[in-house]
C-alpha cells in the first residue's frame, strides 16, 4: 500500500513582483515519504522554508516542480498538478490543516468555528456540537468563552479553539504548523496525547514544532529543511 504522502523533487521560488521580478529561491528538491501512524517533524531555522513546505502541500503555494503524491483509498492525486477544485476536494476529505494562528470569522461562536468541519462533511449539527464540546472541554477552554466568537480571545485561547478544529475530523493526513506555540505546559501536555491518538488511529502527520518537549514526545522522524537549500544562483 503507498505511503498517504509521498514528496520529490519539489522546488519553490518565490518572484518578488514589487522589486523588480527578483527570484527569490527557498527550496529545491524536496524529498520525503510520511507513513500511517507516523509523526514527521520539519526542522531547521527560521526562514529555511518549513512553512512553505506545509502550506505547499496544503495547496496554499504553488509549486515550480516536483511531485505531491497524496494516496486515500487505493487512489493517488498529484496535488502538485491538481486543479483548484480536486484541491478542496483533498482538504475536505484528506488532508487537515492547522496553521499557526486561527483565522477568526466574525459573529460564529468558538463552538460552532470547531463544530463546522463535521458539519460541512455532512454530519449532524447537533453531534457535532458534542464532540465539538468534548474537545473544548479536553483542551481546557473555559465554557464561558464556548458562545462567544474567538476573535478577542488571547493567543492561547485561539490556538485551542484552532487545534480543536483541526483535529475534530478523521483526514488520513494532518500538517501541523506549530500548534503549541502559545500554549502553557498543561494544554501542551493535551495536545501531545492527541497527537499520539491521531497516530494510533493510522493518521500520517507532518508538523512543525520549535517547543523541545513536543518534538521529543511526537517525532519518529526529524526532516532538517536546510538539506534541501537551492544551490546560489549565478548573480
Ligand atoms: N509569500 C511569500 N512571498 C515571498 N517570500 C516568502 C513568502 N513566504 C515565505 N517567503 C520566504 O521564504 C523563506 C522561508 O519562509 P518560511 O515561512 O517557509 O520559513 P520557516 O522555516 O517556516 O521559518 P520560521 O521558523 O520563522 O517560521 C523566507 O525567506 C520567507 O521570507
Ligand atoms: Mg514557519
Amino acid at each position: 500500500m503507498s505511503d498517504p504522502l509521498v514528496v520529490s523533487g519539489v522546488a519553490k521560488s518565490f518572484t518578488m513582483h514589487l522589486r523588480g521580478g527578483l527570484r527569490l529561491p527557498v527550496v529545491d528538491n524536496v524529498i520525503f515519504r510520511v507513513a500511517r501512524g507516523e509523526c514527521v517533524v520539519l526542522g531547521g531555522p527560521s526562514g529555511a522554508g518549513k512553512s512553505s513546505i506545509l502550506k505547499m502541500l496544503y495547496g496554499n503555494y504553488a509549486v515550480d516542480g516536483g511531485e505531491i503524491l497524496v494516496t486515500h483509498d487505493g487512489e493517488t492525486v498529484d496535488l502538485a498538478q491538481a486543479s483548484p477544485r480536486q484541491v478542496l476536494q483533498l482538504r475536505r476529505s484528506v488532508i487537515g490543516y492547522v496553521s499557526q494562528f486561527l483565522r477568526t470569522v466574525p459573529r460564529v461562536s468558538a463552538l460552532d468555528v470547531v463544530a463546522e468541519p463535521l458539519i460541512a462533511r455532512g454530519q449532524d449539527a447537533e453531534a457535532s456540537r458534542q464532540q465539538a464540546s468534548a474537545l473544548l472541554e479536553r483542551l481546557n477552554l473555559p465554557h464561558a468563552l464556548w458562545s462567544l466568537p474567538p476573535a478577542t480571545f488571547s493567543g492561547g485561547e485561539q490556538q485551542r479553539v484552532n487545534i480543536a478544529r483541526g483535529f475534530i475530523t478523521e483526514h488520513p493526513v494532518l500538517l501541523l504548523d506549530e500548534p503549541t506555540a502559545s500554549l502553557d505546559a498543561q494544554n501542551r501536555r493535551v495536545v501531545i496525547a492527541m497527537i499520539e491518538e491521531k497516530k494510533r488511529a493510522g493518521t500520517a502527520l507532518l508538523g512543525i514544532f520549535h517547543d523541545e518537549e513536543v518534538r521529543e514526545a511526537v517525532a519518529d522522524r526529524i526532516i532538517d529543511v536546510t538539506a534541501f537549500r537551492p544551490a546560489r544562483e549565478a548573480a
